[in-house]
């Protein structure tokens, strides 16, 4: 066992902590630090999921990574500092462990979370699961999610998915489950759709329940740069919407497993290449999550195209949260100007809960402020 967690933030604190974040977005600046900050602690992939946009064997060659680029991870002396500079600023709850790769390769990860439980914070986990030493994991003391890729739920369909470079893939991620289903432990699954596993929608479901899912996450695939190959065909993706996901949905409730499938079925629209009406929701992550890659690149969000700029020694995380330029990119996506990569909008469903919460508590106009509607000066009239 890890020495004993520092307690988690009360309901009080964290109640708190959500009033000020809404006061920084109607102020346009932020109040608080970000909640979650996103750490990428590996490039590196035991796997090459025909989705991915690092390691798809679909890739163009022009856009194939670098095996030195493949080789780098986070040290675990960076995450302290990035941990003790955010705790500085406040606001944190939870951190994300990932990675443009496989955040298990990086064998600092135990220690990581541990660091986090220990200040308090909570860990999410996305990974592929493969690696993982289950036991070890579970040891540490603290709030923990696992977000575990399946993308497949029978041999064939989930080795096609992962190009996988070594027999017995599908049994191990079995094996994986087993444990933490043994351990009592609920992950959430995450079922990446593309062209190849669209037809195991129910059954994605039904290894849910199997497998005592505490949730699973459907996202359309976002592809490009030549992994549109695996794309949904037009038969496919009309096929989904009015057959497979009413049938997913049916099946989910009568087996009593939780799934995000009604937002999963507003990403289903005519066009593939845009798999998130961003204009419709709003962008609210400036305020709320940051990520940081393994050199130190600070993004805005998910999108690796949005770049703040690079965490120095001389300029620090908490320094870019408050700089100019940080708020220069709220600007932009309070203004409506999105950025390129954003119809794809990987924190789409995390963005339409604010969206939703936000129009639920907030005059219409304020609102529509925040998604960049309103008439100049409009909402300050009206206050
Ligand atoms: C790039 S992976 C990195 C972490 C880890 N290797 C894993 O797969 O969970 C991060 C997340 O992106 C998902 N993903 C992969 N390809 C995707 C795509 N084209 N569109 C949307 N999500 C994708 C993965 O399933 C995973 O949940
Ligand atoms: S496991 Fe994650 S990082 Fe690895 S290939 Fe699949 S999606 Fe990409
Ligand atoms: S991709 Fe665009 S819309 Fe989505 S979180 Fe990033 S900035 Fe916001």
């Amino acid at each position: 066992m890890s020495e004993s967690s520092a307690p988690r933030a009360s309901n009080d604190v964290r109640k708190a902590l959500r009033r000020a974040r809404i006061a920084g977005l109607l102020r346009n600046r932020p109040e608080t630090g970000p909640q979650t900050v996103h750490f990428d602690i590996a490039n590196g992939c035991n796997t090459r999921c025909t989705t991915c946009w690092h390691h798809s064997p679909h890739l163009r060659s022009d856009v194939v990574p670098t095996t030195e680029w493949k080789r780098r991870q986070m040290p675990f002396a960076s995450f302290r500092e990035l941990l003790d500079d955010l705790l500085a600023l406040g606001g944190l709850e939870q951190i994300i462990l990932s990675g443009m790769g496989e955040p298990f390769l990086n064998g600092e990860i135990y220690r990581m979370v541990e660091a986090a439980h220990r200040a308090g914070i909570g860990v999410t986990i996305i990974t592929n699961l493969l690696l993982a030493d289950v036991p070890r994991l579970l040891a540490s003391d603290g709030e923990l999610e696992l977000l575990t890729s399946i993308c497949g739920v029978s041999a064939e369909v989930w080795q096609a998915f992962h190009a996988h470079p070594r027999p017995r893939g599908f049994e191990t991620l079995l094996e994986q489950l087993g444990r933490l289903r043994e351990a009592g432990f609920r992950p959430k699954h995450v079922q990446v759709i593309n062209g190849q596993n669209v037809e195991e929608l129910v059954q994605m479901v039904e290894f849910g329940a199997a497998f005592h899912a505490k949730r699973i996450n459907f996202k359309l695939a976002s592809l490009s740069r030549g992994t549109e190959a695996v794309g949904l065909s037009a038969a496919q993706r009309r096929r989904l919407r009015d057959d497979d996901l009413p049938r997913a949905m049916a099946r989910a409730a009568e087996l009593g497993v939780e799934t995000d499938l009604a937002a999963f079925a507003r990403q289903i629209g005519d066009d593939p290449a845009r798999t998130a009406p961003i204009e419709e929701v709003g962008c609210f992550m400036g305020f709320l999550y940051c990520r940081v890659t393994v050199d130190l690149e600070l993004l805005y969000c998910c999108n690796t195209q949005v770049q703040v700029g690079t965490i120095t020694p001389a300029k620090s995380l908490r320094d870019w949260w408050l700089d100019p330029r940080y708020q220069a990119l709220r600007d932009s996506v309070r203004g409506g100007r999105y950025f390129p990569g954003c119809q794809q909008c990987g924190k789409f469903k995390q963005n339409l809960k604010w969206s939703n919460r936000l129009r639920q508590t907030l005059p219409d106009e304020a609102f529509a402020a925040l998604l960049g509607r309103a008439k100049v000066g409009e909402v300050e009239q009206r206050r």
